[in-house]
This record gives structure tokens, sequence and C-alpha cells, in this order.
């Protein structure tokens, strides 16, 4: 309590949002015209949902689909806009919602933007007349145009992607290349009103530490932050990735075991950042993670459902994030709604909430919250030869003043007894909430939509020692409060 660490910072609870599958149409978007309840045609439920948890930046269009998206394409009246092929995910792309939809959700949900730019086959000319069209306060053409597309006010852009996984789906290119290729972008990025535009660099595929090297190398001094993704995957294959509910224990112990590799990428991608920029004067922001499953035959492109095993997964990656807090400045998971790791499942009309959007609300005390220093002894969880730490901690001071921890036990069958201990803070009151469920591949389906949902916890008693006595259920994920 009293050694504080870094600041957490708000963004590492960032979301993403790619023109694919349902998950911009029909999972945000429905038009005005729609029967289903909208606010300027992005559905109501959803947008009420998103504000609730507080999402404070949203990344868009992309993903792979931002190297080939132009974004003039959507633009203009809506009947008139380009339909192109989706190349990255199949189908074709109508635009309907364009740069003035994208912004006036972000608006509406209260997050900040961050755009990622067509590096693949787009230019510097048509990434810095973007930006002109977005935030040009001024009498230019491109503000002119703006504004009789029906938006006075210039918009603010926080952060701008230059290139989205340049190694693969954004160019095939090797790392010193990029770098090149980053630099002449950078230097042409420019926003004309709003903060200072904080440039992102296309970074690393989970452990490939020589393009972080070589990009740090080649453009660090012109870099703001620098993305790295990492998905979970319970089989580590591409090719079977694994069911998101028929799933036994290997593969729910599996499946944290890779989540927890986050801790070895984001500290080895730091260590060479450290060579660079000792200051830390360059975010990371592991702007692409979650859990990706096998799609189910008949389903939108990465649609996928999610259990309380998803649910884990953020909590102890959001952990993850907390204890590199000095460093990791910006996350956004992957993705909002209908896609991957979502918060959000949508069918027509109806809205679930899934389990991982329940740890986003019950981890937003720890937006903007001070670090708090944690020593952790316990055992292990291990099953069928695996094995993962058998108690997960985080705690920080919240910008409310109270002190948060938040513990998760893995273990789907035994609970466990823990003594906190809070050197240096006599707790006066302590108050909490639980997630967990019957199964461990127990989801929100839309006939069940609360099957997963916190609940109120008494199960953390204050000892005449100032010791906190937590009986943990297990497979639960809570939350405290101490004041
Ligand atoms: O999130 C889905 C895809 O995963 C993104 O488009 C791409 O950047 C990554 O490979």
């Amino acid at each position: 309590m009293d050694r504080p660490g870094a600041v957490i910072h708000r963004e590492i609870y960032g979301q993403f949002a790619e023109q694919l599958g349902r998950g911009i149409d029909e999972g945000l978007w429905v038009g005005e015209n729609s029967s289903i309840p909208n606010v300027h045609g992005f559905r109501k439920d959803v947008v009420d949902a998103l504000k609730a948890i507080h999402v404070p930046v949203i990344r868009w269009p992309g993903g792979c689909f931002a190297d080939e998206y132009h974004w003039r394409d959507g633009i203009g009246p809506r009947d008139k806009r380009a339909v192109r092929p989706n190349h990255s995910w199949g189908g074709e792309e109508h635009n309907a919602v364009g740069t003035h939809e994208f912004m006036d959700f972000a608006e509406l949900v209260g997050a900040q933007t961050y755009l990622a730019a067509n590096m693949g086959t787009g230019s510097p000319r048509e990434m810095s007349d973007w930006l002109e069209y977005v935030t040009g306060d001024g009498q230019t053409d491109l503000a002119r145009e703006r504004r009789a597309n029906g938006r006075d006010k210039p918009w603010q852009i926080a952060y701008l992607g230059i290139g989205n996984e340049s190694w693969g789906c954004g160019g095939n290119m090797r790392g010193a290349y990029y770098a090149d290729q980053y630099r002449q972008y950078a230097t042409f990025a420019r926003t004309m009103s709003g903060p200072a535009l904080r440039k992102v660099a296309s970074g690393a595929n989970a452990d490939d530490y020589a393009w972080t090297e070589a990009v740090m190398a080649g453009a660090a001094s012109q870099i703001d932050a620098y993305g790295v993704h990492y998905y979970t995957l319970p089989t580590g294959d591409w090719k079977h990735k694994g069911s998101a509910v028929a799933f036994d224990e290997n593969a729910w112990i599996a499946t944290l075991k890779a989540a927890l590799r986050m801790d070895e990428l984001v500290s080895r991608h730091s260590a060479i950042m450290d060579k660079y920029d000792p200051a830390k004067r360059i975010a990371l922001a592991v702007d692409e993670w979650g859990t990706w499953y096998d799609t189910e035959p008949g389903d939108s492109a990465l649609y996928q459902q999610n259990s309380l095993r998803d649910a884990m997964v953020a909590a102890i990656t959001l952990d993850i994030f907390h204890a590199h807090a000095e460093r990791v400045r910006m996350a956004n998971i992957a993705q909002m709604v209908n896609v991957l790791q979502a918060m959000i499942l949508t069918s027509k009309g109806r809205m679930v909430l899934t389990p991982t959007y329940h740890v986003f609300d019950l981890y937003q005390v720890f937006q903007g919250a001070t670090s708090l220093p944690v020593e952790v002894r316990a055992g292990e969880y291990a099953h069928g030869g695996a094995r993962v730490p058998g108690l997960f901690v985080t705690a920080a001071r919240g910008t409310d003043g109270a002190v948060h921890v938040a513990l998760v036990n893995p273990d789907p069958e035994h609970a466990l007894r823990v003594a906190v201990a809070l050197p240096g803070m006599k707790v006066g009151k302590v108050s909490g909430r639980v997630l967990t469920a019957p199964a461990i591949n127990t989801i929100n389906s839309f006939e069940r939509p609360d099957a997963v949902k916190p609940v109120g916890f008494d199960g953390a008693k204050i000892g005449g020692d100032g010791v906190l006595a937590v009986s943990l259920p297990a497979k639960a994920i809570v939350t405290l409060e101490l004041r």
C-alpha cells in the first residue's frame, strides 16, 4: 500500500472493431430505418452496454481490412458508396459505416479513436488526406468537403496505426523495410486540430522478436506506440484451434496456459524496447489480443461463443497488463461485437453480454488506478500434466480512493482460502463481486443471457489482525473494494 507503482492506463481496456462478419454490420450498425431501436443507425442496446463499461478507445477499420480500406469509399451519400470485395474476410463491403459513422459512434460511446491507416495498398497522400478530412478546422477543400457531408466540427483522433500486421496480411514486409516505410508515412501523419497524434507502428506477431528489433532499430524516434498481436488458441494449432464451447478440462488449462504466455511476450518485447527507449517514451500497445476458436459451420466470419473460460483469459491477461503498466499503455481486445472474444453477441433484435464483458465491467475500477505491488504465495493448479499458478492477484488504488483487489482461482474443482495482508492499510470496510458459473464451459446464450453474471460476494472478512480472509470459490473471479 505504501509503495505505489505505475498508473494503469485506461487505454488498456480498449477494444477493436473491424469491418468483418457481423462485427460492425448487424453487431453495431443496423441503419436509421431499422425496427431495432437505434441512435443514428447504431443499436441502442449495444451503445448503452458499451457506455456502461467506459470503453476508453476503439480501433477501426482493421485489422487486415485496414490495408485494403480506402476512406473515400465510406463518405458521402450512403446509397452511392462503393461496394468492394472484402478480400481478407470474404463477402462484400458496402461501406455503410464509414468515417462519419465510425467517428460518431465513438462519440456516442464516449471513446477515443484509434484509426488504422492503409499502408498496404494506400499511400502517404491518401493517409494525410484522411487526417485532414477528419481534423481540418480551416477552409481547406477537405475540411469543406467534410462539412458538406454533414459534420461541421472536426473530430479528434487519438491514435493512428500505420499499417497492420505488415509482416503478413498488411504487405508481407521485412522488418527493416517496414521501418523505412513507417518513417515515410509517419512524416506525413499530421492532424490539423485536437490532441497530439500518437502514431502506432505495426508490431510483432507474438514472439517475433526480430521484427521488434528491426523496427526499433530503424524507426524508434518516430514511434509513439508499438503494437504487438497475440491470440490465445487452446491447441496452438491455427488449423484446428478447438471449439468455443465443447471442451474439457484439458482444453481449459491449456487455454489458460496459452493466455499466460502474454507475460513472457510483453516482457521480452519490452526488454528490446528498453534498449532503444530506456525512458519508456514509447508505449507497448497490445492492439489485438484474445481467444480464437474454430468458427462453427453456418456462423458468420470469426463468430464464436464466449464461456467462463474466456472470462478467465480476460482477467489474467488484464492482470498481466497491470503488472506491466509502465510499458503497456494501450490494448485492444479482439473484438467488440460478434467477432472472436467479443463483449457482446447479437442475433437480430436480441443481445447478450458475454462473460468477457462482465470481466471488463468488474475490472473497470482499475482504469486509471495506481497499481500496487502484490506478492503471491500459492500453490499450482495442475491437470493432465499441465500446470499454471493456483492464484492470480492484481491490486491498485482506484481513482475513487478505494483499494481494489482482483483474485482469480483457475481450479475448476477446489475452492481456495486466501489470506490477504495489506501492509500500511487499515481496512474498515470490504465489499465484493464474484463471477463464476456451474461449468467451465457455461455460456450466456440468447435463451439464458444471465447464466454467467457477477453477483455480490460476501466471502471476504476482515480479521482482528487486519488480514483479510477470503473464501475464493472454484473457477471464480472475485473483485474486492477496500476502504
Ligand atoms: O482480428 C482478426 C484479425 O487478426 C485481424 O484482422 C488481423 O490483424 C489479425 O490477424
